[in-house]
């Protein structure tokens, strides 16, 4: 049976775990001159509806330090549901490459990409999850705590980072506090997921309103844009909506060791500052540059159907 990725909540604590030691391993590979060649000759199509840098770089260069080729296709070659539909694009695919990466509008159409695909795919951003970020984001935790031991605080908009952080949380069985405004809360649906998940795991997961609240004594504060991809037409009402948000320094005057993580791409002074985005404890470019190992170790995984490469 193939395993995809497009939740973290479809894979257990362990195995979560298991990737995460297979990036770090990576990292400290490629530091020391080591491309193990666990995808020779294997093929990869990234598929993006909407732009990107950090996931687009990550996976090409990643694929191609382990022996392997990535395809990138845009829409506007390939027009899922206008030139062809969802099932039949998924199924070619599958008689080509070795796994299919993709980045879409809807969650619904890479959950029925994976449905129809008989190779693995893997979730690159949906307007709903954002799984392999939230994988990044757990090893850059990891190089400075043990993440069990850690208080995070997440601040701004109820979106798909925040989406997977919740859930990472929640299976991992983490500390983590969510501040966003009552109209932008985290979705339902993964709240009632992430309940259900902490009442096994342990994890401690928490809503407030009261950014202030939520970042007092944390150790790691996150925070990621108000206006998402697609969104763009309601940018002046996100900025009155989450003014008092922004992560700046009064706010972390409450959490004054805090390390800063934000996935990228921000948008600086309006949900953070330069002076923090850019300050001594800020994280970001471990968050950029772990996307690069987090994501090999979920490629071997999930073509390979191991996490130390071997088949
Ligand atoms: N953080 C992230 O996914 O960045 P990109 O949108 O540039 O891929
Ligand atoms: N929430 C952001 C994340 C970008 C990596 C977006 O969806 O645009």
């Amino acid at each position: 049976m193939k395993r995809d990725f497009i939740s973290v909540a479809d894979w257990s604590a362990d195995e979560l775990l298991e990737l995460l030691a297979r990036a770090r391993e990576l990292k400290r590979l490629l530091k020391a001159g080591e491309r193990p060649q666990t995808l020779l000759g294997r093929t990869v199509a990234l598929y993006f509806e909407k732009p990107s840098l950090r996931t687009h770089v990550t996976f090409e260069a990643g694929v191609a330090q382990m022996g392997g080729h990535a395809i990138l296709l845009r829409p506007e070659q390939v027009g899922i549901g206008t030139r062809e539909s969802p099932r039949d694009v998924a199924r070619n695919l599958s008689c080509w490459v070795d796994a299919l990466m993709t980045r879409t509008y809807s969650h619904e159409l890479i959950q029925q990409l994976a449905r129809e695909a008989i190779v693995p795919v893997i979730n690159g951003l949906s307007d709903f999850l954002h799984p392999c970020q939230a994988m990044a984001d757990l090893q850059t935790i990891a190089e400075k705590v043990e993440p069990k031991s850690a208080v995070i605080a997440y601040v701004g908009d109820g979106n798909n980072v925040a989406n997977s952080l919740i859930l990472l949380s929640a299976t991992l069985g983490l500390a983590l506090r969510v501040a966003t405004p009552v109209s932008h809360r985290p979705s339902n649906r993964v709240w009632q997921q992430a309940e259900a998940i902490a009442s096994r795991s342990g994890a401690q997961i928490a809503w407030t309103e009261d950014p202030v609240e939520a970042v007092r004594g944390a150790d790691f504060v996150y925070t990621d844009t108000w206006t998402s991809m697609g969104q763009e037409s309601e940018a002046e009402l996100r900025r009155e909506i989450f003014a008092r948000y922004q992560v700046n320094a009064g706010l972390l005057a409450g959490a004054p060791d805090a390390w800063i993580l934000h996935c990228l791409p921000a948008h600086r002074g309006e949900e953070i500052t330069d002076e923090i985005l850019d300050g001594p404890r800020s994280l970001i470019l471990d968050q950029a540059e772990n996307r690069l190992h987090a994501q090999k170790a979920i490629l071997e995984r999930v073509i390979l159907g191991s996490s130390s490469g071997a088949e």
